[in-house]
């Protein structure tokens, strides 16, 4: 984005010069635009995010739209590693009467996702992966979404400073191959999948086979998909056992 562009998004939200000249000394630091604004435009809804909290990306709204394709209304949703809650909030919105729950380990993400989901009822806990979730779950998730912190620890120094810098370290670091979140999920998704239920996970498009594998090997039928439009690698997992 240009300069004068974000100028023009963060005019409105300074009450007076004093203030903007804050934003724009922060936005100089390297502060994210979205962290000053305090929202995120995605997949065309205005989500709110607070400091410390992984801005959502663009490219993860192919993920979204891939969920779409299997999210009914009734479905049981979860958003697994939900930031700002953002990818369960747009499935809910767009499948309209789900029932939505969304898990994060840390607790800026946990607040911002509770304000983001209040008014569509979801239910949000705070803990590593499945562990926080109610038992009653288990078996009936029609639909998980998760963006995992799939960067390898070494390419983190690489990243843009925005991203190193501003959001905090459990939200990138997807331990040495990248994959180690995502591996420990994939070792218990089967006992909260429905039966027919399916998972999807964006990961970097090299990472794709190992995690496709990785999926196959938790007894999921397992693919990928990539999208040119949004530069951006599905993992698609959907539990074999096609229920009744
Ligand atoms: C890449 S960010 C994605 C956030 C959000 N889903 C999005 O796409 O905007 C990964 C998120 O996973 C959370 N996280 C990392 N490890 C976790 C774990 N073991 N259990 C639950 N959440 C975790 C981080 O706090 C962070 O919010």
């Amino acid at each position: 984005m240009f300069a004068e562009d974000e100028a023009e998004l963060l005019l409105p939200n300074a009450e007076t010069e004093d203030a903007l000249e804050t934003m724009l000394t922060r936005r100089e630091a390297g502060v994210p635009l979205e962290h000053i604004l305090g929202w995120v435009d995605f997949c065309g809804m205005r989500i709110g995010i607070a400091t410390d909290v992984f801005v959502p990306r663009q490219r993860t709204g192919f993920l979204v739209h891939q969920a779409a394709k299997v999210a009914l209304p009734g479905s049981v949703i979860l958003d697994l590693c939900c930031g700002t809650g953002a990818l369960g909030l747009v499935l809910a919105q767009w499948t309209g009467n789900v029932e939505l729950h969304a898990v994060d380990i840390d607790s800026a993400a946990v607040k911002c996702a509770r304000q983001n989901l209040a008014g569509l009822g979801g239910s949000v806990y705070e803990g590593d992966l499945f562990k926080p979730l109610p038992g009653g779950l288990m078996g009936r998730v029609d639909v998980l979404v998760a963006n995992v912190p799939y960067v390898p620890t070494d390419a983190i120094g690489l990243m843009p400073p925005e991203a190193r810098d501003h959001e905090p370290r459990v939200t990138l670091d997807g331990g040495d191959d990248g994959l180690e979140v995502l591996r420990r999920l994939a070792d218990g998704v089967l006992r909260w999948l429905a039966p027919g239920g399916h998972i999807f996970i964006e990961t970097d498009a090299s990472q794709a086979p190992a995690a496709v594998k990785i999926l196959a090997t938790a007894g999921l039928l397992a693919r990928s998909v990539y999208s040119d439009e949004f530069c951006s690698t599905v993992i698609i997992g959907a539990n074999p056992d096609p229920g009744a």
